[in-house]
C-alpha cells in the first residue's frame, strides 16, 4: 500500500508534512517547538480531526523534553494553548485530556517519559481504530459502487489509513468501488487537492467535482452511496463535518441513497445529548476572497465561513466506528 503519513516522531521532534502546499510541493516541517505545532493546527498544515489529536499530544509532550522544573501552572498553559487551536474536533479534547491526566500524575524526573508514550499510544490506537473502521465498513457495500466523498478523510487526516477513506480503500481491495466522486470542498479545498492525492497513490479511479455539482452527480452518474468523516458525534448521533456535508445528507436522503459517516471512538462526545452543542468553527474572510493567497474578490467584502456543519442523526444511514456500524437510533455503549 502507497499510504503517505501526515505526521512522524523523529529524533524527539515532530515531522508534519505541510498539508497547505499539496499536492504541488511535499515539505516538511520539523519541530518540538508547542508555538510551531499549535500554529500548524491553526493554519491547516496538519488537520484532520484524528491527525489533530496526535499532533497536540505529541506537542503536549514535547513541551516537557526540556523543561527543568515541573509546576502545575505550566501543564495547565500548555493544555489551554492547545485547547484553543481550533473548537470543533473532539479528537483534540480527547488527546489533550489523557496528556493532561498522564501529566498529573507524573513527577520531574518522569513526566517527558510518560507524557511521548502516551502520544505513541494515541498515535497507534488510531492507526488501529482506521484499520478496523476500514474492515467494519465493508458490510455497507451491497455490490461494487459508485460513492461520492467530502473534504479529506485519509491518511493525511488520520494516524492511519483514514476514517471514510479507509472504509472506502479497504472496500476497493475488496473489488467493491468502481469509482470515487471527490467533492473539491470549498474554500480550502481538502478535497480535489489531498483526497485526489491520496486516491491517485492507492490507484483508486476518480473525478474531482465542484461542491455545487454534488446534487447532480447523485442524481445523474449512479452514485449508489455517500461517506464522510466527522469532527465530533454528540450522544445523539448528530455529526459535525466539513462544510457542506449536510448538503450532501439532506441530498441522499431526497435521492433514497445511503448517507454513512465513519469516525473512532474518539470523535464521540459523550457529554453532549445533540448536536446543539457543538460549537462549529468560524474561518477568516481572506480563506473565502482569496485562493493561494490571490485575491478572488474585494477583500473588504464580508463573509460568512462555517468550517462545519451538523448533519441531524435521522439523516445518517449508520455510523462506522473502529467497535460496529451503529443505526438510527444512534447508542454508542
Ligand atoms: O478543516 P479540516 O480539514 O480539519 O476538516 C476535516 C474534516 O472535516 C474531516 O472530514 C474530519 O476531520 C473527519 S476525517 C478524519
Amino acid at each position: 500500500m502507497n499510504e503517505i503519513s501526515a505526521l512522524n516522531l523523529l529524533d524527539e521532534k515532530l515531522q508534519i508534512l505541510n498539508q497547505t502546499k499539496l499536492p504541488l510541493v511535499e515539505e516538511y516541517i520539523l519541530t518540538d517547538d508547542l508555538e510551531r505545532i499549535c500554529e500548524s493546527i491553526e493554519k491547516l498544515e496538519v488537520r484532520g480531526a484524528p491527525a489533530i489529536g496526535i499532533a497536540a499530544a505529541y506537542g503536549f509532550a514535547l513541551s516537557f523534553k526540556l523543561k527543568s522544573e515541573l509546576n502545575d501552572n505550566f501543564i495547565m498553559q500548555v493544555y489551554s494553548r492547545l485547547a484553543k487551536t481550533r473548537p470543533t474536533a473532539k479528537n483534540l479534547f480527547f488527546a489533550i485530556d489523557r496528556m493532561l491526566k498522564v501529566a498529573k500524575k507524573s513527577n520531574q524526573s518522569n513526566i517527558y517519559h510518560n507524557l511521548i508514550e502516551e502520544a505513541i499510544k494515541i498515535h497507534k490506537e488510531d492507526i488501529e481504530m482506521c484499520n478496523k473502521m476500514g474492515e467494519n465498513g465493508i458490510e455497507i457495500f451491497k455490490k461494487k459502487s459508485i460513492v461520492l466523498t467530502h473534504c479529506n478523510t485519509g491518511s493525511l487526516a488520520t494516524g492511519g489509513s483514514g476514517t471514510a477513506l479507509s472504509v472506502i480503500k479497504t472496500a476497493f481491495y475488496n473489488n467493491l468501488i468502481e469509482m470515487v466522486f471527490v467533492d473539491e470542498t470549498r474554500p480550502l479545498l481538502q478535497g480535489s487537492r489531498l483526497t485526489a492525492f491520496e486516491l491517485e497513490k492507492v490507484g483508486i479511479p476518480f473525478k474531482i467535482i465542484v461542491d455545487s455539482a454534488a446534487s447532480h452527480t447523485i442524481l445523474t452518474q449512479n452514485v449508489d452511496l455517500v461517506i464522510t468523516g466527522a469532527d465530533r458525534i454528540a450522544s445523539n448521533g448528530d455529526s459535525a463535518n466539513k462544510i457542506g456535508t449536510y448538503n450532501l445528507a439532506i441530498s441522499c436522503n431526497y435521492h433514497k441513497i445511503p448517507f454513512y459517516i465513519a469516525a473512532p471512538s474518539s470523535t464521540i462526545d459523550s457529554q453532549i445529548k445533540n448536536g446543539k452543542g457543538i460549537i462549529i468553527e468560524e474561518r477568516s474572510n481572506s480563506e473565502i476572497t482569496s485562493l493561494n493567497g490571490n485575491e478572488i474578490t474585494k477583500s473588504k467584502y464580508n463573509t460568512f465561513s462555517p468550517a462545519f456543519d451538523v448533519t441531524p442523526n435521522s439523516l445518517i444511514s449508520g455510523i462506522i466506528t473502529e467497535k460496529q456500524v451503529f443505526r438510527f437510533p444512534y447508542k454508542f455503549v
